[in-house]
């Protein structure tokens, strides 16, 4: 499938890096729960070419089997008028938007951990992120084979998390990193991953955004422990200054989180649905479960200061801050979700593979009896036949038998395909 890119993405996002790289000299001082995570970390490494069926199509018109509420303009009098048509080609530039401001989110994420691997003061710490910078690289890898190969469009990224980008890489403080990657930016991958898994119809979606989920719950853990502890120490002019980034951060994604681009490329009069999508049910709902998970986490690492408070307010989300962790949202039950599905899915593609093998089995022994009477049938024939005494005509009959035989054999078969999915080649099962 050929990309097509609808906004200019021909140029990189830069910014200079900030910060102090740090060799950490105290290799003895733990924290039982950074070592869990690092242990986590490691035993969950996944592999997407196994993990994922990728020979599975999705529909062209609906890529990520979302509804149609999905398309933040869906329902509005403009959307009633579009021809049908029109209402698919929406429904790929929604996934392609939101699947793009992914795969931009995953690349950031990586970048930025890297610098918390270099400036963070903890060799833990560094070990921990060591690990997450390999996750996000998969998460990069496993969006953009699905925006190549499933969506055909990939869009630039977009203003809000390009701010963000610049602000936490700049700052010479490697807590910046952090509050912005595993705070802010993994919370708004969170809440659009957890739609996207929860309203799907496409299995390849929903098995995607299992296991991402699975990981980022480990990463969103990691940023609450090692910023709850850094924030103990800070004095009250140092906090101020974190909770001055998360209100501009949290008004930005609040605001500029609207598709902007695909209303400019697509031409339904981009102020129109701009307006429109502002104030669509499905986008309230999408900012509901962000700031679910990002109220509670401030709150949780000691950012909840009157500015912060006031600004929550007035985004009508602090009554947030009650709120515990949901049980469906801990790093245990996403563990143990996407555990469940890998031992599920696996045992649907071996079933799958032994029924496409018992089938093989049954079509090469029914080819065989056919051949067996084929020569016969001939033998019978030629005995019947003034050439079958004729010792030139039965050679040449016996030549004919054996390629048709050989033909046969070279033919590619049906457990030949299903071999790229033998289970020896993937991941042990945990
Ligand atoms: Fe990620
Ligand atoms: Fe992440």
């Amino acid at each position: 499938m050929t990309v097509t890119t609808p906004t200019p993405a021909d140029t990189d996002w830069t910014a200079p890096l900030g910060g102090t790289a740090v060799l950490a000299a105290d290799y003895d001082t733990h924290d039982q729960q950074l070592l869990r995570l690092y242990a986590l970390g490691k035993q969950r490494q996944w592999n997407s070419d196994s993990r994922l069926d990728w020979s599975r199509p999705v529909d062209p018109d609906n890529p990520l089997g979302m509804p149609d509420s999905f398309v933040w303009i869906a329902g509005s009098d403009l959307w009633d008028k579009l021809p049908t048509a029109e209402h698919s080609v929406l429904r790929r530039h929604a996934a392609a938007w939101a699947s793009s401001q992914l795969l931009h989110g995953e690349q950031f994420s990586l970048v930025a951990v890297s610098k918390i691997a270099q400036t963070a003061p903890e060799a833990d710490a560094k070990l921990f992120a060591a690990t997450q910078i390999m996750d996000e690289a998969r998460h990069t890898e496993v969006i953009n084979r699905l925006l190549t190969e499933k969506i055909g469009l990939r869009y630039g990224l977009t203003g809000s998390l390009a701010s963000l980008f610049e602000n936490v890489v700049q700052d010479a403080r490697w807590d910046f990193c952090a509050l912005g990657v595993q705070v802010v930016l993994e919370n708004l991958a969170l809440a659009t991953l957890t739609v996207q898994r929860d309203r799907t119809t496409e299995p390849l979606i929903r098995s995607l955004t299992t296991y991402v989920m699975q990981d980022e719950a480990r990463h969103v853990a990691f940023g609450r422990i090692m910023l709850r502890r850094t924030y103990r120490d800070l004095t009250s002019a140092e906090l101020r200054e974190r909770e001055d980034f998360v209100v501009e951060s949290c008004w930005s994604l609040r605001e500029g989180f609207v598709g902007e681009a695909i209303w400019n490329t697509l031409d339904y009069g981009a102020q129109e649905c701009i307006a429109i999508a502002r104030t669509s049910p499905a986008l309230r709902q999408y900012r509901r479960r962000l700031f679910m998970r990002i109220v509670p986490a401030l709150r949780d690492i000691g950012l909840f200061g009157p500015a912060v408070r006031d600004a929550l307010e007035k985004m009508g989300v602090l009554g947030f801050a009650e709120l515990d962790e949901s049980p469906a949202d801990s790093l245990d039950a996403l563990d143990a979700a996407a555990e469940e599905l890998d031992r599920s899915e696996r045992a649907a593609r071996q079933a799958e593979i032994e029924q496409i093998a018992e089938l093989g089995a049954a079509a090469e022994a029914a080819e065989g009896a056919e051949a067996a009477g084929a020569a016969e049938g001939e033998g019978a024939e030629g005995a019947g036949t003034a050439g079958a005494t004729d010792p030139a005509a039965r050679a040449q009959n016996v030549r004919e038998t054996r390629e048709r035989r050989t033909s046969r054999t070279n033919r590619p078969n049906r457990v030949t395909r299903v071999t790229r999915e033998d289970p020896s080649d993937q991941e042990p099962r945990r």
